[in-house]
């Protein structure tokens, strides 16, 4: 029998992707997606017929309604600019949103696997889950976004123990792919809208801050692995350590692969921003324990992964683009506005 999935947050960047992969590794799966279209409006008709699609704040989700085998728990606040205007309500949202996927997993005996973020790592480096986490001295939303994920994961781990449900835990590190948003602060979608439209592309500090980006649905592929073939109760990075670039090297390569006359400048994104924002340092995978437990890696190199979000752009200017989303809202950096 095919199995029942719940996908909370399923109508989000990588949410799409994962549902996306789900039916295809199993067409007849029995997909529910709750989301309450509160991110990036993106275009999911291509799932309409084939999962039931709840719009609604999955804390109004009845759990006694429908049983699910897997319960995919996606459902955040997200993104560096996104979570600025959430600023002091972004760990209550993250941990109720945790909470009631607990309730949702204890109602049904689902195995729940939770997204949560490499931003718990909180320091410079290559991360692998058995590290000793450090809180950074520093006060902002990034602090409060990551330290409500850090909080979510040990809520469900707990719970899990009470309540006897299994629960996986995935930190994702940098994601890039088609449909990205930039108004959230993701760096690719706003150099690429940059770069296309001719604006300047805004390097915050000095560009030397290194992420290693992995396309969605080499992420989306990573988290059905940790479901599927990773032992329960535990924490795993997902990510491609192979796509490592500064900030200022991506800079340069997308507006060339852009054919733009672009500036590059240099900003300070706390005179941007104020206090409540806080910059990342250096943030790279070590995906070691996912693969020795599955046979998933990451396929696509940066070169590829740049390659695919170009031709998409190119094809939105065209008017082709397969799914039309609200980007063209997003055109404009929030950052120059
Ligand atoms: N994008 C990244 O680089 C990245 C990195 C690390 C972790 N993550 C995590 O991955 C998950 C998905 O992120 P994303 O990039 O796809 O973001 P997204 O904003 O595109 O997707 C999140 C989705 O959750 C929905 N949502 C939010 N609150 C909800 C609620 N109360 N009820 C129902 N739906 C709700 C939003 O409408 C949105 O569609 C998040 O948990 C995020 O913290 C993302």
């Amino acid at each position: 029998m095919s199995r029942r999935i719940l996908v909370t947050g399923g109508l989000g960047f990588i949410g799409l992707q994962l549902c996306k992969q789900l039916l295809i590794n199993d067409s007849h799966t029995d997909l529910t997606i709750i989301d309450n279209l509160s991110s990036t409006r993106l275009n999911y008709s291509e799932l309409e017929g084939r999962a039931r699609i709840l719009i609604a704040d999955m804390r109004t989700f009845d759990e006694h309604e429908s049983r699910f085998d897997d319960i995919y728990h996606l459902a955040s606040p997200v993104g560096s600019l996104g979570i600025l205007e959430k600023n002091g309500y972004i760990a209550t949202d993250i941990t109720d949103l945790a909470n009631k996927a607990a309730a949702l997993a204890t109602a049904s005996g689902a195995q729940l696997l939770y997204l949560s973020s490499s931003e718990v790592y909180g320091r410079d480096g290559q991360h692998a889950e058995s590290k000793e986490l450090i809180v950074p001295a520093k006060r902002g939303a990034r602090m409060e976004y990551s330290l409500g994920k850090l909080t979510a994961e040990h809520i469900l781990f707990n719970l899990a123990m009470e309540e006897r449900f299994n629960v996986r835990v995935v930190r994702p590190f940098n994601v890039a792919g088609q449909w990205q948003s930039a108004q959230l602060g993701f760096v690719i979608p706003k150099f690429f809208e940059a770069a296309i439209s001719g604006a300047p592309l805004s390097i915050y500090g000095n560009g030397k801050q290194r992420r290693s980006f992995c396309h969605v649905s080499d992420l989306a592929n990573g988290v059905i692995a940790v479901q599927n073939d990773a032992p329960a109760d535990q924490v795993y990075n997902v990510g491609n350590p192979n796509n490592v670039t500064t900030i200022e090297q991506l800079a340069h390569t997308i507006r060339d692969q852009c054919g733009s006359n672009s500036l590059i400048q240099y900003v300070d994104p706390y005179k941007l921003h104020g206090s409540r924002f806080i910059e990342a340092f250096d943030k790279i995978p070590d995906i070691t324990k996912l693969t020795s437990y599955s046979d998933w890696r990451p396929q696509l190199n940066l070169a590829k992964t740049l390659h695919v979000i170009h031709s998409f752009y190119t094809e939105q200017q065209l008017g082709n683009a397969a799914s039309p989303t609200n980007t063209t809202k997003h055109m404009k950096d929030p950052v120059l506005a």
